[in-house]
């Protein structure tokens, strides 16, 4: 794809060709297992025209366990092989990568990057806004947690929402197993949520591409009045926006 393109940029028609090629490009989308199908299907469920290559590193997963250093090799390695195929953007679905390597991938590959707490993040305090003492819970794995990610981005948009992290590693084999509803989930949860449930959140982010599907488990367990916030959801509607403003949409 690189060779055609480099002829058609030195061609007369070369603009027309060039952006025509562009915008017929695939999403790229990668995760550390299967757990980012949550954020295609969210992607595919609005973006019918286009096409994606998903990668999930089922090899190496988990990553939530793992070093900053090794997570970022992976996650570099991953956007470098999606970007050899030819992609118009890149989603890393990723909370674990896209909490400790998001700046690394930026400078590593040339096209637009979108990472999903950052979408996570606003999403939490709009839904939270009209709370008298907004209160955002957030469940990752160990390393999102660590790196206070999530913290962050809350904060970049709104100083006085208050924030409670816990991290919840078996979540994601019980998910990879796919135990949704069994028994020792709901036991796993109830202790997992234990001090969450205290802290009483508005809303809960699920910060983590395994977590949406424990849904039922988790939403059972810290209580249906509290909101549950997929971060795949959010970034999906700002894929969405992104790509209508860089006028990269398949028309066809
Ligand atoms: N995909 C990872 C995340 O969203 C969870 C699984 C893992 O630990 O690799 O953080």
């Amino acid at each position: 794809f690189r060779r055609v393109l480099f002829r058609s940029i030195s061609h007369p028609h070369a603009l027309f060709l060039y952006s025509m090629s562009l915008n017929s490009l695939p999403i790229g989308i990668f995760d550390s297992g299967v757990g980012g199908l949550t954020v295609y299907r969210a992607l595919h469920d609005r973006l019918p025209n286009e096409h994606f290559i998903y990668l999930g590193d089922t090899a190496r997963v988990p990553y939530g366990t793992k070093s900053l250093a090794t997570v970022e090799r992976y996650a570099i390695e991953n956007s470098q092989f999606l970007a050899s195929l030819g992609i118009k953007m890149l989603v890393v679905a990723c909370n674990t990568a896209s909490a400790l390597a998001l700046p690394k991938i930026r400078e590593n590959i040339g096209i637009d990057v979108v990472g999903v707490i950052g979408p996570g993040g606003r999403r939490a305090v709009e839904l939270t806004r009209d709370s008298p003492n907004p209160k955002v819970g957030v469940i990752a794995t160990e390393a999102t947690v660590e790196s206070r990610a999530y913290l962050e981005a809350v904060k970049r948009v709104s100083e006085t929402t208050k924030v409670f992290q816990a991290g919840c590693p078996l979540f994601v084999s019980l998910a990879e197993e796919g135990w949704t509803h069994e028994a020792e989930t709901r036991s796993i949860a109830r202790r997992y949520l234990m001090d969450m449930k205290i802290f009483a959140p508005d809303a809960l982010v699920l910060g983590c591409t395994h977590y949406p599907i424990l849904r039922d488990v988790i939403q059972q367990t810290i209580g249906e009045n509290v909101k549950l916030i997929d971060s795949g959801e959010a970034t999906a509607d700002e894929v969405v926006a992104l790509l209508k403003e860089k006028g990269l949409e398949n028309p066809n």
